[in-house]
């Protein structure tokens, strides 16, 4: 007999994974494409509507609907109705920080080997679009611990964790403050598989990695300019308790597919960052001497106090913007929440629940 996958998950499916099938439900992000393919993101709630300047289109049609449905405005537009994919959502959800391009993450899982049941910290946290990955790839067995020195971006991060997985992730750790101070009071020497950087300095941070990581330890780091990342490399080579570090960027061009016209795109995202991957070795071991180490006169002063934010590149974001972005990433959760709960009320009146 034919299985039913949604009624086999609805109890032991990894987390957020019974939410992403099925038909439509109310509270649910559902994406809209129009005939000139493009994307709108609606949040369904019953008795309402998505209005356009053409017209406008019931929630009521989606909700119950499977995914992939056709579905036609007032004045006869048609729409295509998927949920986001993570690709998707990361894109377009509330954000302070800039995020990890879904090309670079998956980079980071595969590079960074990131593995079900692994335990990982992470820094910093910025919009959460990297942590979404990552606890995917450790999965609810693993620990993903996260930390950020800003408590607004905690803020939208933990938010956009939450619409995502619809609730906190039984993985998921968050923590306040630097991670060089905060990484070696709250784990044990050794206890971390893997450590995985995305900020101004990762430098900053190296005996902090070299005391937590276990020998074996993959040490990833995403940087954005080729100033950073060859200070992080000359920083872990001078250092000597990790393997000689690897780097490269990808770079992901689209395709155009129309006919005969089947040629790369036009535009293209052309720089994101920079990856870097280096191991632990073990302790008292050196490591292999490069041919020539970075002296200290390599970076004068000058240079070095020159690392700002501004300096590499990093937008400012004003506070007022940032305490928007966090009332968006959680006022999703909560519609959501609602949603399920009046629903659960209503199927519980009903007396049958959703197959
Ligand atoms: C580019 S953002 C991270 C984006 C994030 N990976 C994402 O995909 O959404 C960099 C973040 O690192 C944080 N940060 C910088 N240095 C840090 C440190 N030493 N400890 C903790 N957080 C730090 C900043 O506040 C900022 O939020």
């Amino acid at each position: 007999m034919k299985q039913d996958p949604t009624a086999q998950d609805a109890g032991q499916a990894p987390h957020g994974a019974a939410a992403r099938r099925g038909t439509f439900r109310p509270g649910e992000r559902v994406q809209l494409t129009d005939e000139r393919g493009r994307m709108n993101t609606i949040t369904l709630t019953p008795g309402t509507a998505y209005h356009t300047h053409k017209g406008f289109l019931n929630h009521d049609l989606l909700i119950g609907s499977p995914e992939g449905s056709m579905v036609e405005s007032n004045v006869g537009q048609q729409y295509q109705a998927l949920r986001p994919l993570l690709s998707d959502f990361v894109l377009s959800m509330p954000r302070g920080a800039a995020v990890v391009y879904p090309k670079d993450a998956g980079q980071i899982i595969t590079m960074g080997d990131i593995y079900p049941g692994a335990r990982v910290v992470e820094a910093g946290v910025g919009s959460g679009a990297l942590s979404i990955s990552l606890l995917r790839a450790v999965g609810d067995n693993g620990y993903l611990h996260s930390f950020e020195r800003r408590e607004e971006f905690a803020d939208i991060a933990r938010g956009n964790v939450e619409t995502i997985f619809g609730g906190p992730h039984p993985a998921w750790k968050i923590s306040l403050g630097d991670f060089q101070d905060q990484v070696v009071a709250q784990e044990a020497p050794g206890s971390i598989d893997r450590v995985v950087l995305d900020m101004l300095a990762p430098w900053e941070c190296l005996d902090a990695v070299a005391t937590v990581l276990a020998p074996g330890g993959v040490w990833i780091n995403y940087v954005a300019t080729v100033t950073q990342l060859s200070r992080t490399a000359e920083a872990i080579r001078a250092d000597g308790r990790f393997t000689e570090p690897d780097a490269w960027e990808s770079m992901v061009r689209g395709w155009h597919l129309e006919g005969l016209a089947v040629r790369p795109d036009h535009r293209m995202v052309a720089h994101t960052g920079f990856l870097m991957v280096t191991r632990r070795l073990a302790d008292g071991v050196t490591g292999m001497s490069p041919k020539r180490r970075a002296s200290k006169t390599d970076f004068a002063q000058e240079d070095l106090d020159a690392w700002t934010p501004a300096a590499v590149g990093e937008r400012s974001v004003s506070d007022k913007k940032l305490r928007r972005a966090a009332r968006d990433a959680s006022s999703t959760v909560q519609t959501k929440r609602n949603q399920e709960q009046s629903q659960e009320t209503e199927t519980r009146q009903d007396g049958f629940g959703e197959q």
